[in-house]
């Protein structure tokens, strides 16, 4: 008896930061299964195919070697939606599942337009039985939404040799941006929520090419749509905690990289995911939080809903708290000074500004009048631009009072003549600077505000500079 679909060609709608490293991954370890990865947005597509592998659109260690290893092999990025979903036995849904900017729900539920285009798309191009399976992080119960579309194009398929039919599984992405390969190639656990047997198996053998039977969790639908948010619920959690311990430390004189220690020690903590910093960003944590506050509201949960609220106002109060500090370090005003930004993507190892925080950060310092001069290694000019004019008016205004901010593409240029440094992101050539050339070109008193702890503060103190670090009672 057959045990689960013969799975020949699959097709990934949305090339974004899960659906193009996530794909490349299953179609190196699958080499006998076609896989294609759709997009409407034709840039993003031709950045897949550009033969410069450093224009990929996706910055993730390891991507570019796997897309050169499979690319129009067995992995093809394309804008024909239709035909990739017309030859597919099993579809993807990897689209932007973004906070509702408007109507019901706006600033709290998950914008499902995306989600609902593609399931349409695929209700409407597909041959034959095809299984769907939400990649995206949605609200619980969006298979229901995604099984009532597909459904009714089962009934309206006249005409067609083979009748339309689906189904739908949940199979929820856990990568983490800038550990993406790594994440895929070794993911503690994959989890896939569904109701048919042959479905589940099928989308369990493709794993099965590289990942050990045992670490392959199957549950019901809600569980596994749940599980997602809940997970990135707990790691956002943490980061709170810890941000508002490092605050409690600069108080009291205690040592926040000390008490995380001591706390992650014990192994019913652990010690992942206390490195406190400038507040949580990216595209995910916010919006996960925020759809699992509208979900609790909806169901009449309010004090579940305020629970998680806390972590997200901890989190725009550690960003403020930042700023605050430095304006106060600075003798309470920014105009007509000079503040180096070192790192503006909201972690190592990836191009992604999402949320980060130092968008919040820079529009507060340039409404204080600062002038930034901003450098990352791998966030480019262009994307600045959009994230600085998103949201505010005055960032970039003309007017005296307002700062303004600056790009620049050399580490130890961007510094000259500043009065502060400020260390956002924790990018492993902000470790290594040499601060005895970085403080003889700063004006004086010169400052570094390290909001991540990895610079050489002893350095700095020895070459003159006054150092402010997160968590640290300030000598
Ligand atoms: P993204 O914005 O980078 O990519 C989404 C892509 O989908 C875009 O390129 C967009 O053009 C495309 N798209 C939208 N509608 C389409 C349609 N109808 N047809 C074809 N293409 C369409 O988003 P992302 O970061 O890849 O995230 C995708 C989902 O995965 C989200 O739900 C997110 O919460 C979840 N997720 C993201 C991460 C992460 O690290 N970024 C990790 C786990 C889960
Ligand atoms: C996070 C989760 O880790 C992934 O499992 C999940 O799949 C993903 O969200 C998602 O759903 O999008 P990601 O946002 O890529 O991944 O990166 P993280 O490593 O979780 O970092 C998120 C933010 O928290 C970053 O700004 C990071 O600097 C910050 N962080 C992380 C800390 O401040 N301290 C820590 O100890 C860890």
């Amino acid at each position: 008896m057959k045990r689960f679909y013969p799975i020949k060609k699959i097709c990934c709608i949305g090339a974004g930061y899960v659906g193009g490293p996530t794909m490349t991954v299953i179609a190196n370890n699958c080499p006998n299964i076609e896989v294609r990865v759709a997009d409407i947005n034709e840039e993003r597509i031709s950045k897949w195919n550009s033969t410069k592998l450093e224009d990929l659109p996706v910055y993730e260690p390891g991507l570019d070697k796997l897309v050169q290893k499979s690319r129009n092999i067995n992995l093809f990025f394309t804008t024909d939606i239709e035909n990739s979903i017309k030859n597919a036995d099993m579809i993807f849904l990897s689209v932007n599942t973004p906070i509702k900017t408007k109507g019901i729900g706006a600033g709290q539920a998950s914008d499902l337009k995306w989600i609902e285009a593609s399931a349409r798309q695929v209700a409407k191009y597909a041959l034959g039985h095809t299984i769907v399976v939400e990649k995206s992080t949605i609200p619980v119960r969006t298979a229901d939404t995604i099984k009532q579309i597909l459904l009714s194009s089962q009934e309206t398929s006249n005409g067609e040799s083979e009748p339309k039919t689906f189904s739908v599984l949940s199979n929820p992405e856990f990568l983490a941006e800038g550990t993406a390969i790594n994440d895929l190639q070794n993911p503690e656990r994959v989890l896939i929520g569904g109701d048919n047997e042959m479905a589940i198996e099928s989308l369990s053998f493709i794993y099965k090419h590289w990942i050990d039977s045992n670490k392959i969790l199957k549950t019901n639908l809600w569980s596994s749509e749940l599980s997602k948010l809940t997970a990135n619920a707990f790691l956002a959690q943490r980061i709170s905690s810890i941000n508002s311990i490092a605050a409690m430390c600069e108080v009291t004189g205690a040592d926040i990289n000390e008490v995380s220690n001591a706390i992650g020690m014990d192994s019913r903590i652990g010690s992942k995911f206390l490195q406190s910093g400038p507040g949580f960003g990216g595209s995910c944590f916010k919006k996960d939080i925020l759809n699992l506050v509208y979900l609790s509201n909806f169901y009449g949960l309010e004090k579940v809903a305020e629970y998680w609220e806390q972590v997200l106002r901890i989190n725009i109060w550690t960003r403020d708290r930042i700023s605050k500090i430095i304006v106060e370090k600075l003798f309470g005003t920014l105009s007509n000074k000079k503040i180096t930004i070192f790192g503006f993507s909201f972690k190592a190892n990836t191009n992604d500004t999402r949320d980060s925080s130092a968008i919040q950060i820079c529009k507060n310092l340039i409404e204080e009048g600062a002038s930034l001069e901003i450098y990352d290694p791998k966030v480019n000019k262009s994307q600045i631009e959009i994230e600085l004019k998103s949201n505010s008016s005055k960032v970039n205004s003309t007017k005296e009072e307002n700062g303004s901010w600056n790009y620049s593409d050399s580490l130890y240029q961007a510094a000259i003549n500043s009065d502060a440094i400020v260390i956002l992101t924790e990018w492993q050539e902000f470790k290594e600077i040499d601060w005895s050339i970085i403080s003889s070109t700063m004006r004086k008193p010169s400052w570094l505000f390290d909001t991540r702890n990895i610079a050489d503060h002893n350095l700095a103190k020895s070459c003159g500079m006054k150092v402010w670090q997160l968590g640290t009672c300030l000598k």
